[in-house]
């Protein structure tokens, strides 16, 4: 999930979850997912490998690197995502990450409320953004922060406690601004396409967002889930899992999987954008985070977003008599996305030829809830 700008309607905040742990309330209705559509939430589906991706591999001129361009272009065409190791990050490094996220939400509530965010503001600490009478909650808290471009830093949200946050978070960002590069370009590659096709949406004035999630222990999480299903708004995700608490479920040929822990890892995930600069060939993740009842969980999401400014559109080298244009020009595509997901859906991109939107649809599983926007070429 990412937004880039307020959602258009903000009505209320509600109570972080922690805080609705710590005080033992019941569970309020609006957390509670009925009868839906996504079938039943259960925490143990199978766990099933996903695609590894060595990003040191990618990079390389010698030819090695050309099997592993077209593992990259499988993974992202068939899961919509990979584990990346290799990225140049230490083990040591991430769980400095791990661990500030812990250590920021152990902090007192009143401390933590420091960087609440404002009803007008999707930065900062809290919890879901209350729009609609019939939204189900998501079982999470989070600190969300902008951190690219540097000169738009709301560092009032940025927690001085604990007190290596700020360089943590710095030094996070630059590397995975180094990694933005390696894998926009890889990606392009291996599609045969110019090397700053997609790399070109997410310079001058691109956005990165990380959220700092935490998934309290829950006590129904049979019918609560963590982040509802969804496939994120952005480029690319950048995913650090917690080392330990699996949670994080992906579909796949329609059925929900679970994606195993590598500590090592970073797990990469594709974006809606990239699907249509793609022409469809590639696929946006569709995902959602079950809950546990007996231990907490951490994650740390960064976005990256192409300036909202920005018109995205299918690749011209994607779009042939075989394979034609699936979807129309967007731009700040985020903005649209946001409105959706907190109604549970999924905004789509109008197809040209209503055949292919309804194998596009069919494909998709019903469960995605598609709406069609009519957005100009
Ligand atoms: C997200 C997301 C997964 C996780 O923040 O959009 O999908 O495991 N997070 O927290
Ligand atoms: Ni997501």
């Amino acid at each position: 999930m990412a937004a880039s700008s307020p959602p258009p309607r903000v009505e209320s905040l509600s109570n972080p979850v922690q805080q609705l742990v710590i005080n033992g309330e019941q569970v309020p209705e609006n957390y509670i997912h009925r009868n839906t559509d996504d079938g039943p939430i259960c925490a143990s589906f199978p766990v099933t490998e996903i695609p590894i991706i060595d990003l040191g591999l990618l990079t390389s001129s010698s030819p090695t690197g050309e099997p592993e361009l077209e593992k990259l272009r499988s993974a992202l065409s068939s899961w919509g995502c990979f584990q990346a190791i290799n990225h140049g990050m230490a083990s040591s490094f991430l769980d400095k990450v791990r661990a500030v996220t812990k250590e920021f939400f152990a902090l007192p509530m009143e401390e933590k409320q420091k960087y609440s965010r404002t009803l007008e503001d999707i930065e900062g600490y809290g919890n879901d953004t209350v729009v609609t009478e019939h939204q189900t909650l998501d079982w999470t808290d989070r600190l969300y922060l902008l951190v690219r471009p540097e000169d738009q830093r709301k560092l009032k949200l940025w927690p001085e406690n604990p007190d290596t946050f700020r360089d943590t978070l710095n030094e996070y960002t630059e590397k995975l601004g180094q990694l933005t590069e390696i894998v926009l370009k890889a990606m392009a590659k291996s599609l045969s396409l110019d090397d700053s096709c997609f790399l070109d949406h997410c310079r001058e004035g691109a956005l990165m967002y990380t959220r700092f999630n935490l998934y309290p222990v829950c006590p129904r999480p049979d019918v609560i889930l963590g982040l509802k299903p969804h496939a994120d708004g952005s480029t690319i995700t950048f995913l650090l899992q917690d080392k330990e608490v699996e949670g994080l479920q992906v579909l796949k040929d329609d059925q929900w999987v679970g994606v195993p822990i590598i500590p090592q890892a970073l797990l990469i995930n594709l974006g809606d954008q990239s699907e249509l600069a793609s022409n469809g060939i590639f696929k946006s993740l569709v995902h959602r985070v079950v809950t546990n009842s007996e231990r907490e969980r951490i994650s740390v999401a960064t976005f990256l977003l192409p300036h909202p400014d920005m018109e995205i559109e299918p690749a011209n080298g994607l779009v042939n008599e075989q394979r034609p244009r699936l979807y129309k020009k967007v731009k700040n595509y985020v903005s649209l996305y946001f409105h959706n997901y907190q109604r549970g859906k999924r905004p789509i991109v109008h197809s040209k030829f209503k055949f292919i939107f309804l194998l596009f649809f069919i494909s998709y599983g019903l469960y995605r809830k598609v709406i069609i926007k009519s957005m100009e070429f």
